[in-house]
């Protein structure tokens, strides 16, 4: 392993954040930035607060996760400034001060009440972008998003700086934890909680500080594509495992899936092979200049030939594309970008100034329609499924014929099969994160 150089990434990561940050304002006509950490959620009818989830915008600067009602508030040509909470609370545990490599780079406040901000943010707020919800309010720094400014925040985010991918490998090494042990905990016999609670001591997270719901899936339950249920029995008998799960490191992600057979001998063990093999062709088609719907049509042909050699379509790939065969046994798009959101903003985007890419028609689920560039990170996540929704619709209409429906039957009982990596694009070759994870363990 590499060591990193924290300060000097971090300082290399923040120059880029003021940089686009000064664009922003320029392009919106704004003097500074002002961006609250955010505030807790309270269920209706009751004092309990959902889980908080800071504002993607605040830990786009700061590696500082659980700290509502801070600020961070930048005026190009100064220096950042951070306002942040630290209440008197006997209630509560209260953020400690803030300490790391990146507190030199900021002037920090202490502030003890949340109205203690307006004191130390910018002297006239209809001059400032303000980029948060609309419950972060303190007096009259009510967010206004201004669309200009979140259009080239969020257009550009999906370049990672060099300090962003070393911390999604951070996120990728915890991952990789709770992956190797949710497969022992698997082969033992456990049920999908057992698995669950494997993970999260493996990684060293609790659900919450997950950056998604953990998908454990046993036998059928892997044909739910977000199944989170949980079951707190294993089922008799026990025959596949498809695990959907990630870490997080400083509001970072990583996004992995892995499918098991109780059975390396068995056939469903050798299509999981196929559908990995393909996968890691996908893998290698992350390079700049490649339009991602493409590898998402792509990735349709490879599963479709799978299907194909392994008796369960009667089609060419492209006759399966073409008839929305394929989309029946993979019907979500290839994958997505990913960094500070697990599904990150502004997949989309055509240009830093707003409009939209379109996705293919007849593909509603893909999440990224962008050329690909050096600095992007997308997950690649083909699938195989046998979904009774998806595959009743396909035996009911014009195209039953092209399907070996005893075929299907034998692997129904082992719900589906997905593999996903998260991949970096670069100048030359794509760097896999998630691989990289694997084989460091
Ligand atoms: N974990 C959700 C996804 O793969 O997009
Ligand atoms: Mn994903
Ligand atoms: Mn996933």
């Amino acid at each position: 392993m590499v060591p990193v150089d924290w300060p000097i990434l971090y300082r290399q990561h923040l120059a880029t954040v003021q940089a686009r940050a000064d664009a922003a304002l320029a392009r919106g006509g704004f003097d500074s930035l002002v961006v609250p950490s955010g505030t807790l959620h309270y269920q209706a009818f009751d004092d309990r607060d959902y889980p908080y989830a800071v504002n993607p915008q605040f830990k786009a600067w700061l590696p500082l996760t659980r700290n509502p009602g801070s600020w961070l508030a930048y005026t190009p040509g100064a220096r950042p400034k951070l306002v942040y909470l630290q209440p008197r609370d006997y209630w509560h545990v209260v953020p400690q001060a803030p300490a790391g490599y990146w507190t030199t780079n900021f002037d920090i406040v202490l502030i003890r009440t949340p109205e203690e901000a307006l004191q130390h943010l910018p002297a006239d707020a209809a001059r400032c972008a303000i980029l948060g919800e609309a419950q972060s309010a303190v007096g009259a720094f009510t967010p206004n998003n201004p669309q200009a400014v979140v259009d080239y925040l969020e257009f550009h985010r999906a370049f990672k700086t060099p300090y962003e991918i070393a911390m999604m490998r951070q996120a990728t090494r915890r991952g990789v934890r709770g992956h190797r042990a949710a497969e022992r905990a698997f082969r033992a016999g456990a049920s999908e909680f057992g698995i669950h609670l494997a993970y999260c001591q493996a990684a060293g997270q609790d659900a919450g500080e997950l950056p998604y719901g953990n998908i454990v899936a046993l036998n059928e339950h892997g044909a739910v594509l977000h199944y989170t249920d949980l079951d707190r029995l294993p089922p008799k008998p026990l025959r596949s495992f498809l695990i959907d799960a990630g870490g997080s490191h400083g509001g970072y992600a990583c996004d992995i899936t892995r499918t098991y057979s109780a059975d390396r001998g068995d056939e469903f063990q050798a299509l999981v092979d196929a559908v990995d093999s393909a996968q890691q062709g996908l893998c290698a088609q992350v390079r700049a200049g490649f339009d991602y719907r493409q590898l998402h049509l792509d990735a349709h042909l490879a599963l479709a030939a799978i299907l194909k050699d392994f008796g369960v379509i009667k089609l060419s790939p492209e006759a399966a594309l073409e008839t929305g065969v394929s989309a029946a046994f993979f019907p979500h798009g290839i994958g997505h970008g990913i960094g500070l959101q697990v599904h990150d903003v502004a997949g989309f985007a055509a240009s830093d100034s707003g409009g939209t890419i379109a996705k293919p028609e007849g593909h509603p689920y893909l999440r990224l329609t962008r050329v690909l560039e050096p600095g992007m990170v997308v997950t690649i996540e083909p699938g195989i499924y046998f979904i009774d929704m998806l595959l009743d619709e396909l035996r009911q209409g014009a195209h039953a014929d092209a399907v070996d429906w005893t075929r299907v039957d034998a692997f129904r009982p082992y719900g589906g099969i997905r593999i996903e990596d998260d991949v970096v694009c670069t100048e030359a070759d794509p760097v896999n994160l998630t691989r990289e994870g694997f084989a460091e363990a």
